[in-house]
């Protein structure tokens, strides 16, 4: 299995760290539908910089902040401890998550499972379904195999699903998995799927406009 290896928070610079600040689209959404279902303890696995864990905990909800960064969770505490939040945090691989079977109601890991290879993947999903209750829900991104970074002949191949960035910046030497939608139903086949997006995105970039593809997944824990 590859070597898990977190991004590098330092040399992010304070303007490009300005959308990782900002909650995604689907937190909002996804507050709605948790409290609807009397969801409260939830893990944001991947945290970053803390914009899920702080729009989470001023929700109500008993918030675990978790990265394999230091810098990251530093930051999270920091921003956390402004807002007069009280969160949990820990630093750790996903690949062996240091919490107790059946803990959470609901896991949020935004760009963050992807950051291995296929027996990584496998690995991440067994620690999310054991520290998910029964009937608790996940929200996830998966990096598309339609992006470039997929192609990219530069990028050193792991496995068949795998590429390692050997670009300048906070992902160099990150392994990416990339999906498609049945590696996703047959990856997720314990869960109920509740819905699968594909999203692009579009950014500027060296005076061009890239495009990068992403699947949204929602998974839920059948009951015993
Ligand atoms: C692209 S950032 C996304 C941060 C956050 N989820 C958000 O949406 O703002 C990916 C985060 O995953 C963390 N990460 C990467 N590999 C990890 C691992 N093996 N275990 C835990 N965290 C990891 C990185 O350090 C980084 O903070």
């Amino acid at each position: 299995m590859v070597e898990s290896k977190g991004w590098n928070w330092k040399i992010v610079k304070e303007n490009q760290k300005e959308i990782w600040k900002n909650p995604s689209i689907e937190s909002y959404y996804l507050i709605n539908r948790w409290k609807s279902q009397g969801k409260e303890d939830f893990l944001d696995l991947g945290c970053g910089l803390g914009r899920h864990s702080i729009l989470f905990g001023k929700n109500g909800f008993k918030v675990s902040c978790f990265d394999i960064s230091k810098e990251a969770i530093d930051q999270t505490k920091k921003w956390a401890e402004k807002e007069n939040l009280e969160l949990d945090y820990r630093i750790g691989d996903m690949l062996n998550l240091p919490y107790q079977d059946e803990q959470f109601d609901c896991i949020y890991c935004r760009n963050v499972i992807s950051h291995t290879d296929t027996e990584g993947m496998k690995k991440v999903i067994v620690e999310l379904s054991r520290v998910m209750k029964s009937e608790g829900e996940c929200y996830l991104t998966l990096g598309s195999k339609d992006t470039w970074g997929f192609k990219q002949q530069d990028f050193l191949r792991v496995d068949e699903n795998t590429r390692v960035r050997m670009d300048e910046g906070p992902e160099y030497g990150i392994p990416h998995f990339y999906a498609d939608y049945d590696l996703i139903q047959k990856l997720f086949k314990e869960f109920e799927i509740v819905n699968i997006y594909q999203v692009v995105d579009y950014y500027e970039e060296k005076g061009k406009t890239c495009k990068s593809y992403h699947y949204h997944v929602l998974i839920h824990k059948k009951g015993n």
